[in-house]
C-alpha cells in the first residue's frame, strides 16, 4: 500500500463576524477563540481570568472583558460593549463552566455553596448570556449560539451528580432555544466533548487513573485536543451547517457509543 492517504481539509471564513466566547482565556474556550481569530472573526473573550500582557499583545484581534457569567450585570455589560462597538453579534459560545474538586463526591457530600456556584455559572450563566444576545440576533434575523455541554450530559458516572445533570440541562437549553428561535434565523446547538486536554481535565486526571488510562477509555485510544472541539464549533457556526439546529454533537473519540457492558479495552503496552 502507498504511504499516508490525504485526510481532507476545511478552511473557514469568518471575516466580519462578531463572536463572543465565555471562558475563552484557556482550555477549549481559548482554542475556539483562536480558531475564530485565525478565520478572521473579531472575538470578544468574556472571562473571570484577566489576560496577561503577553496574551494581550499576542492577540490584537481579541477584546478581553472581565466577566463572571454568574453576574447578570457582567453579562449585560459584555453584550452592551459588543453592540456599542460593533452594532451586531453573530455567534455566542457559552463555554465558561466549572467543575471544582469539591464537587467530585456523591451529592450529599458536595457543600451547598459549591453546587450553588456550579448552577450559577454552568447553568444560569449560559441562560444569562443567551438572553442578552437573542434580542439582537432576532433583530438581525441571524445568529448562532453554541452551548458547551459534555459526554457527562448523556450518561452517568460516579461523583458527577452535580456537574452531569447541569450538562444535560445545557443540551436541553440548546434544543429548547433552538426550536423557539428557529424562525428568526437563529440556530442553537450543543457540543458534548469527551475528555479533552485542558486545565479542567488536568486537575482531575490523576484521580481518573492517569492520562493513558483516561485516553484508553475512548475507543480512539486517546483524549482529545481543544482544537478538535474548536473545529466542530467552527463547522456548526458556519453556513455549511445551515440545516443543523436544536441538536447536540458529541466530539468524543467514540466514547458515547461505548456501552457500559462492553469489554474495557486492554491497556496498550
Ligand atoms: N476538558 C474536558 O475534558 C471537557 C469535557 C467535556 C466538557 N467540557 C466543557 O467544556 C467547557 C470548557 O472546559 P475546559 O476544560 O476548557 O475548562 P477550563 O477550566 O480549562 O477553562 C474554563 C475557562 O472558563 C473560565 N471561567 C470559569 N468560571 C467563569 C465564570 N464564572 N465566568 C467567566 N469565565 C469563567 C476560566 O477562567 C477558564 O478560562 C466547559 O463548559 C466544560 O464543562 C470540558
Amino acid at each position: 500500500m502507498s504511504a499516508k492517504r490525504p485526510s481532507g481539509n476545511v478552511t473557514f471564513d469568518n471575516r466580519d463576524r462578531i463572536v463572543i466566547v465565555t471562558g475563552g482565556s484557556m482550555g477549549i474556550g481559548k482554542a475556539i477563540a483562536d480558531a475564530f481569530v485565525q478565520s478572521n472573526a473579531h472575538v470578544y473573550v468574556a472571562d473571570v481570568k484577566s489576560p496577561s500582557n503577553e496574551e494581550l499583545s499576542d492577540n490584537p484581534d481579541v477584546t478581553y472583558m472581565h466577566c463572571d457569567t454568574a453576574s447578570a450585570a457582567d453579562c449585560k455589560a459584555v453584550v452592551k460593549k459588543v453592540i456599542d462597538e460593533q452594532g451586531a453579534v453573530d455567534v455566542l459560545v457559552n463555554n465558561a463552566a466549572i467543575q471544582p474538586p469539591a464537587s467530585y463526591h456523591p451529592i450529599d457530600r458536595v457543600p451547598p455553596e459549591v453546587w450553588q456556584r456550579m448552577i450559577d455559572v454552568n447553568l444560569c450563566g449560559y441562560m444569562r448570556m443567551a438572553a442578552e444576545v437573542l434580542p439582537y440576533m432576532q433583530q438581525q434575523q441571524a445568529g448562532v449560539i453554541i452551548n458547551l455541554a459534555s459526554g457527562q450530559a448523556h450518561r452517568t458516572a460516579r461523583e458527577v451528580g452535580v456537574y452531569g445533570p447541569i450538562k444535560s440541562a445545557n443540551v436541553m437549553q440548546a434544543r429548547q432555544w433552538g426550536i423557539e428561535y428557529a424562525r428568526d434565523g437563529i440556530r442553537v446547538l450543543s457540543v458534548s466533548p469527551g475528555a479533552i486536554n485542558t486545565p479542567m481535565i488536568q486537575a482531575s486526571v490523576a484521580e481518573q487513573g492517569g492520562v493513558a488510562a483516561l485516553g484508553n477509555r475512548h475507543p480512539i485510544g486517546r483524549i482529545g485536543e481543544p482544537c478538535e472541539v474548536a473545529s466542530a464549533v467552527l463547522w456548526l457556526t458556519s453556513d455549511a451547517a445551515s440545516f443543523v439546529t436544536a441538536t447536540d454533537l458529541e466530539v468524543d473519540g467514540g466514547l458515547g457509543a461505548f456501552g457500559s457492558f462492553a469489554e474495557p479495552y486492554p491497556m496498550p503496552r
